[in-house]
């Protein structure tokens, strides 16, 4: 068994959103556990300013694994120097992550300047690498835009496009078992390509950090 805590979008700017997901992270780092990753589908940032970064680093410590991945309101560069300690790059942010005996392939759906999102081919051939060697152990593909309408006009507008390129990768990995992202600032569970696909919901865990702008 797997245990995650999976939240999202947590914007943080000003002190509210500060206060507001660590409330969320104190209630999750004070659990008995094991949790085996703390999840982050994305947004993490709300301007995507440096100093933005340096409170989501301290926001997000943990005991607990914490995984995390770019949502559109997050910039590439400062994401790169404050929460991986790499250099600044426009490249997209494709991470793999090994816990629980599972894999985690955190891809970047975000498309720079803009509010929707799409998985390009650098992230498309990235994942199916990530798929290709993942060989037994199950996968979960994470990323910030859902791929499917969830019948919410706003959100609809500005999710993940391209996503039958998606759905046809997938399905050639029957050892991918479900699909997580964030966005929709709101709990909802869907399926795409036949997988289950939760929205700002955690697989175990329930505790969504709060909203603003998506
Ligand atoms: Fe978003
Ligand atoms: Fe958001």
């Amino acid at each position: 068994m797997i245990v995650l805590a999976h939240i999202s979008d947590i914007h943080i700017d000003d002190q509210r959103s500060i206060d507001r997901a660590t409330r969320v992270m104190s209630y999750l780092n004070t659990l008995p556990g094991p949790i085996d990753a703390i999840l982050t589908t994305g947004d993490l940032a709300d301007h995507g300013l440096h100093t933005e970064y340096l409170d989501v680093a301290k926001v997000l410590d943990s005991h607990w694994p914490v995984l995390h991945l770019p949502g559109n309101h997050d910039v590439r560069g400062p994401y790169r120097e404050v929460l991986l300690d790499v250099p600044a790059s426009t490249e997209p942010i494709n991470q793999v992550a090994h816990v629980g005996g599972a894999v985690f392939a955190l891809c970047d759906s975000s498309i720079p300047g803009q509010a929707d999102g799409y998985l390009d081919d650098v992230t498309l051939a990235w994942l199916e690498s990530v798929l290709a060697e993942s060989g037994d152990a199950p996968v979960f593909v994470c990323f910030h835009h859902p791929p499917v309408l969830l019948h919410m006009p706003f959100v609809d507008g500005i999710k993940q496009s391209g996503e039958d390129r998606l759905a046809a990768l997938v399905s050639r990995y029957p050892n991918v078992v479900a699909l997580l992202c964030g966005h929709a600032h709101t709990g909802a569970a869907s399926t795409f390509a036949g997988l289950p696909l939760p929205h700002d919901v955690p697989r175990a865990l329930v505790r969504r950090a709060g909203t603003n702008t998506l």
